[in-house]
């Protein structure tokens, strides 16, 4: 099975935002994206507009050729966002403002009741439902109960493990929890602190994976990969000046 891949562009907005300027543009970058053969495109509207802000979705929504995947927290102010934009998907994650990123997976099981109005409100829209949780046999129990069609793994743990013995029991419990959402006829996604270092890894150890969402690496390794790039097109520019 060939792994989709959701190409997560929030942090291209966060650079924008710090400077106040209107580039760099994710929508942009998400273009760039599709060149490249992404399936999809990830945005995380959060509710202090950190990095991505409306118009970034509505822009998104309008010119994306592949799944445009909104990320966004359990409330009404959100829904209400979503079934005016009506993006491919929605993915529901739990969101804490003092966060630096998604801290941990949706509590599904403790508001089952919410969840599920959500993504009944949701579907009843044409929008698919994605519930980004922990590997917990409850969760994805309770995820099925709630209507998703999508859970995705959170692989923050897996990321994060500084020891080889912590590494291969979150990638049991990743494992574990990919079989076990399968079998309840879930899609399984995952996503999370995910690296050309450890994508392998997980992908070998759950074969039911087929969808990743991935940020930060791939913005990161976008500016080391673009650096020498960038620098020569300044020179360039800066001939320009001198010969014109
Ligand atoms: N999936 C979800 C639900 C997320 O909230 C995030 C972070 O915004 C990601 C995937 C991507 O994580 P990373 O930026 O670490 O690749």
């Amino acid at each position: 099975m060939s792994v989709r891949l959701h190409v997560n562009v929030d942090h291209v907005a966060t650079l924008r935002q710090a400077r106040g300027t209107t580039y760099p543009d994710p929508v942009q970058a998400a273009a760039l994206c599709e060149d490249a053969g992404v399936h999809g495109i990830t945005v995380h509207l959060r509710e202090d507009r950190r990095h991505i802000q409306d118009h970034d979705v509505e822009r998104l929504r309008k010119v994306a050729r592949v799944v445009v995947n909104l990320e966004m927290a359990a409330t009404e102010e959100m829904l209400s966002i979503a079934m005016a934009i009506k993006p491919t998907l929605v993915t529901l994650v739990p969101e804490n403002r003092a966060e630096r990123t998604t801290e941990g997976g949706l509590d599904v099981s403790g508001s089952l009741a919410r969840v599920q109005s959500l993504c009944r409100r949701l579907a009843t829209a044409g929008v698919g439902v994605s519930l980004f949780i922990d590997p917990a046999e409850e969760q994805i129990r309770a995820s099925k109960e709630a209507g998703a069609s999508i859970i995705e793994l959170h692989t923050g743990d897996y990321a994060n493990a500084t020891t080889v013995d912590a590494r291969l029991s979150e990638l049991a419990r990743l494992a574990h929890g990919a079989a076990f959402g399968a079998s309840l006829g879930l899609r399984v996604a995952a996503g999370h602190g995910l690296t050309r270092s450890n994508v392998g890894a997980l992908l070998a150890a759950a074969p039911q994976i087929e969808e990743l969402n991935v940020g930060h690496a791939i913005v990161a390794d976008a500016v080391m990969m673009g650096m020498k790039e960038a620098v020569r097109a300044f020179f360039d520019a800066m001939k320009a000046r001198s010969t014109g």
